[in-house]
């Protein structure tokens, strides 16, 4: 039997029940743990996002605040994490590999679940804003105690505390990205702690999953696409021979989604506020005059495909509106993915059954040992 690109992609393949959220690629609805994307992403914290992953429920106000205090707390890293990250900022180690390496030198707690989740999920953004700086050849900021978890990352990132508007659209950024079903991480991240492995591997795994150009790794390329235009008269041209060289548009199509990515229109309405109240407002207009010619090429150079806008064109103009660098655009989703993947990890762990499908053998049989000399 031949091997198609459905088989090799696992598509429609159900590997697991999860409670965590949903992706209806049919009509374009995006749930997480009950709440329509659009609900709970503009008004949501961060940290009520992943208390509502962790706990099935929205915290009250008293469960809140001892939630943030718990992450709050466990921000700081170790100083043996602070002296590889400057080790591989002399190296010039890319972001996500650093990020990689920081996490799986992170200590297992080995306790329940519930501990490594709260450590890592609170040193994520420690790590990357460090890095960041490290690159920068800046000092590392401290964490802030009394900011909120986006709030502290923009702070850690650049030293200063940031406005009201910029917290509010990273938080509903990190809402947004926060899960998405069994995507390529999330699952990397069950198969290994279904092995009986420790969160730390998983979520070191989740991280070298995302950073790949068709997962995590779209929004940088997506944004350059768009600088390239440069002017909203070059679109058609530079579009059209990009699919002319059979190149793929960066922040279009989906595996899910056949529709409109849910989460693009969440993250448009998000960058739509960020630009009204200042920031590089050209760059917005040509994103969207981009975003109208690749639509209409798409449909043209891949008919029936129906490949639409993806959560990572948005990501991109919305990170690159809160004055982010396109190097941390992957970083950033993992630092708000990551509580995902924990969060699968413990549902995963709950479980207990090891993950370990099946392949179809298509190699030769039955052949005879050749001695080395002979061959
Ligand atoms: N630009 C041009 N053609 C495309 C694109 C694109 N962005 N995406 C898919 N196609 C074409 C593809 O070449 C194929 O054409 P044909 O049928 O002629 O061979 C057809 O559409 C179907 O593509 P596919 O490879 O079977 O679709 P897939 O489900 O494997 O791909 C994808 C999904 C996201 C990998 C793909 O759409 C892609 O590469 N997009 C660009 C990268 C990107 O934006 N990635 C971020 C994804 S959203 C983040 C997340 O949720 O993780």
């Amino acid at each position: 039997m031949g091997e198609t690109a459905s088989v090799a992609g696992l598509e429609g393949v159900v590997a697991a029940e999860t409670r965590l959220s949903e992706v209806n690629g049919r009509s374009g609805e995006f749930t997480i743990a009950g709440f329509p994307v659009e609900e709970l992403a503009p008004r949501a914290t961060f940290e009520e996002t992943v208390y509502l992953l962790w706990h099935a429920r929205l915290p009250d106000a008293e469960e809140l605040a001892g939630f943030r205090e718990a992450l709050a707390v466990r921000r700081g890293l170790p100083e043996g994490i602070v002296r590889l990250l400057r080790s591989a900022a002399v190296a010039g180690v890319p972001a996500m590999d650093a990020l990689r390496a920081a996490v799986g030198a992170l200590g297992v707690e080995e306790t329940d679940g519930a501990e490594d989740a709260r450590s890592i999920v609170a040193r994520f953004p420690t790590i990357v804003a460090a890095y960041r700086r490290l690159l920068d050849g800046e000092e590392p900021v401290d964490p802030d105690p009394g900011l909120g978890h986006a709030a502290n990352y923009l702070y850690m990132l650049w030293g200063e505390r940031p406005q009201e508007g910029a917290v509010r659209a990273l938080e509903t950024y990190m809402n947004t990205v926060v899960d998405h079903g069994m995507n390529a991480s999330t699952f990397a991240a069950r198969v290994i702690v279904s092995t009986g492995s420790d969160m730390v591997s998983a979520v070191a795994g989740a991280v070298g999953a995302l950073k790949g150009p068709l997962h995590g790794g779209a929004p940088g390329p997506a944004l350059e696409v768009v600088f390239e235009v440069g002017s909203a008269g070059r679109a058609e041209e530079v579009l059209r021979s990009k699919l002319e060289r059979g190149e793929r548009l960066m922040g279009f199509g989906h595996r899910i989604y056949k529709v409109r990515d849910p989460r693009a229109d969440v993250l448009a309405g998000a960058a739509e506020v960020l630009y009204g109240s200042g920031g590089d407002r050209g760059i917005y207009e040509l994103a969207l005059e981009v975003e109208r010619t690749a639509l209409r090429l798409l449909e043209e150079y891949k008919p029936g495909r129906n490949l639409k806008t993806n959560v990572e064109f948005y990501t991109a103009l919305l990170l690159h509106g809160l004055g982010l660098p396109a190097g941390l655009f992957t970083p950033t989703f993992a630092t708000a993915r990551v509580a995902g993947w924990t969060a699968h990890c413990m549902e995963q762990r709950k479980l207990g059954r090891l993950i370990r499908p099946q392949s179809v053998y298509v190699g030769e049989r039955g052949k005879k040992w050749v001695p080395l000399e002979k061959r």
